[in-house]
């Protein structure tokens, strides 16, 4: 959620230019509003309105703007509407100081109240802006900057980041406390972001930042201090060599069906970016666990789900999969030292996610976690992390991380059912080749067999406010991730089910022609002819994902039966997500809805 670029240099004097760029590459994070904030001859300008950035940057000259150096945000909006005066870059009370944030600061009323009744001028509701008046608060009285950040940051409570800037200097100041930022030390000029795809085009020279740091930028260099104590941290920065075409879109109309097309490439790549001895560690971890949960929100929630299977069958371990925001309440109690959590997060970021790790740390239990986004908070927190080597996924719909988080939980049940004797040796190993050299090649395939039906559904499901997707034992997980797809970009209300349960009340509402999406994994299908039953009696229109199969065909147009190619029992669940994936990204577009950029998502979301 939000999304902070800020930059100062000594090479521009149109600084509104590079902003705006770094801000387009940030979209992903929010877009209900868009600011910038530059110094000019000794004064802050500021612009910023409702809107993504492509509209704002244009009605407000956003990228003329001159400058040495700036701050642009982008917002997702949780405190204050989305509206001119609640976007961010904030004034201070007299206009000197500007600042703009990421994340939460969860004590805003009582700090909104004190700082009025001393006489600050807040404008917006928005809370954002208390940061800036904390700041402003101490800088009144002491005058000096670092001093004035460090005191400010005492006053904030919440899990945030924030870049600010005075008038009067050259610098640009940050501070990371629980929420992402990255910083870049270019050729004359330094920056800091939520994320590097908008430091990357300044400069590959990258600085991890840590929480409880803060960052004192100059257009030559980047000093970090503790912010408890002031003392300077030493820390070299690294080349990154993140590929920067990947936030571009390649040809493809959005950045959704171009992540959809890389999901064979990156499952190629997953194997690359896993190293031992992580993974060897990581798989000792959960077998030596007296228990075992998965933990994520959405569609990495929907990977812990199909991956408790997969531990089932392949690995002879129980996992129990739990949505992050629910863990604390649900397990929070019980957890103790022996229990490993295994986070998966795409971003890393996802406060959810976050507040679990925290609580089981204090209760000395393991965190391991699968996560994208390297130097997230996630992979500082965590005792072994996994990282996925998708590259960037910029559209919000995740896509190709979820398929290489299913990969490698079924890659690592695997090798432990190997190791556990859970698995022959002969079929361990036929499956980790299938996992590692087949698999890439059936994602294709599957794309190029089932795009033309997905596209060709969009007109007729486009006529239902809401229908179902059913999946069962392994295809659960993919039934719930394809439904959240559909109601994500489509704004459809998509039930993902175990179909067994759906004759359980649901199924009262089929009529017909009414549409049900099946996935079915190829040893269930025979089980599966009784639910296919029940919905086709009663005049349902089945639309199915599995591979071709003379039983389930029966109850099947072809022009509804989005065959996959062939695979083993437990590449299924993988492979069947992307004709679903495919069939949301349609839809929306038949819907005219950007599936990039859904209206009131966030990506990354750093609230609870
Ligand atoms: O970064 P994370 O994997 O922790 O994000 C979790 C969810 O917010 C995310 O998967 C969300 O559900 C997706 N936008 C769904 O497509």
């Amino acid at each position: 959620m939000c999304g902070i670029f800020a930059i100062t240099s000594n090479r521009r004097q149109d600084i509104g230019q590079i902003l705006v760029e770094g801000a387009e590459k940030l979209t992903y994070r929010g877009y209900d509003t868009v600011g910038v904030a530059t110094v000019h001859k000794g004064r802050i300008l500021l612009r910023k309105d409702k809107g993504r950035i492509e509209e704002v940057a244009a009605k407000l000259g956003l990228a003329e703007m001159p400058g040495h150096k700036g701050i642009a945000q982008l917002r997702w909006a949780t405190f204050g509407a989305p509206s001119k005066v609640n976007a961010q870059p904030h004034f201070d009370c007299d206009k000197d100081i500007a600042g703009a944030h990421n994340g939460n600061i969860v004590n805003y009323l009582p700090l909104r109240e004190l700082y009025t009744s001393e006489g600050h001028i807040i404008r917006s509701m928005n809370d954002g802006e208390i940061c800036v008046h904390a700041v402003e608060r101490y800088y009144d009285k002491i005058g000096d900057m670092v001093e004035a950040i460090r005191k400010g940051c005492g006053d904030l409570r919440g899990d945030y980041a924030f870049a600010i800037m005075h008038k009067d200097d050259d610098k640009v100041y940050a501070v990371k406390m629980g929420s992402s930022l990255f910083a870049g030390i270019g050729e004359g000029e330094t920056c800091v972001s939520s994320d590097l795809p908008s430091i990357l085009p300044v400069t590959r020279n990258i600085l991890n930042v840590h929480d409880g740091e803060m960052l004192i930028l100059s257009p030559e260099s980047i000093e970090i201090r503790q912010i408890s104590d002031n003392s300077v941290v030493e820390r070299s920065p690294y080349i990154s060599d993140a590929d920067i075409r990947v936030a571009q879109k390649g040809g493809y109309p959005h950045f959704m069906l171009k992540e959809i097309h890389e999901q064979a490439s990156s499952a190629r790549s997953l194997f690359n970016a896993v190293r031992e001895p992580y993974i060897t560690n990581f798989e000792q971890a959960l077998i030596d666990a007296e228990r075992i949960f998965f933990v994520g929100c959405g569609s990495s929630y929907h990977a812990t789900s199909v991956a408790s299977y997969y531990f089932n069958d392949l690995a002879g371990l129980s996992a129990i999969p739990v949505v992050g925001g629910q863990f604390i309440s649900q397990f929070g109690q019980t957890i103790r030292k022996g229990d490993v959590v295994v986070c998966v997060s795409q971003s890393g970021e996802t406060k959810d996610i976050i507040d679990v790790v925290h609580h089981c740390k204090e209760r000395n239990s393991r965190i391991l976690s699968i996560v994208n986004v390297l130097g997230s908070t996630l992979t500082y927190l965590s005792d072994i992390y996994l990282p996925l080597g998708c590259g960037f996924e910029i559209s919000v719909p995740a896509t190709k991380t979820y398929t290489s988080q299913v990969i490698l939980f079924a890659y690592i049940a695997a090798r432990i059912g190997i190791k556990q004797g859970v698995l022959s040796k002969d079929m361990g190993e036929t499956l980790l080749d299938e996992l590692q050299t087949q698999l890439p090649d059936l994602l294709e395939q599957t794309i190029a067999t089932t795009t033309v039906k997905a596209r060709s559904l969009a007109p007729y499901l486009d006529q239902f406010p809401h229908f179902y997707v059913l999946g069962y034992g392994l295809t659960h997980g993919v039934a719930l991730e394809g439904a959240l797809k559909i109601k994500e970009v489509c704004y459809i209300v998509a039930d993902g089910m175990y179909s067994s349960e759906f004759k359980h009340g649901p199924l009262s509402i089929v009529k017909e022609g009414y549409p049900i999406v099946f996935t079915v994994a190829p040893n269930d299908a025979e089980h599966l002819v009784n639910h296919l039953s029940e919905v086709e009696c009663r005049g349902a229109r089945i639309i199915l994902t599995a591979e071709d199969n003379s039983l389930l065909k029966r109850y099947v147009a072809e022009e509804d039966y989005l065959a996959v190619p062939s695979s083993s029992h437990y590449l299924s669940p993988i492979i069947q997500a992307v004709p679903l994936q495919l069939l949301a990204y349609h839809l929306a577009v038949f819907k005219k809805i950007d599936p990039d950029y859904p209206r009131n998502i966030s990506k990354t979301l750093t609230v609870r």
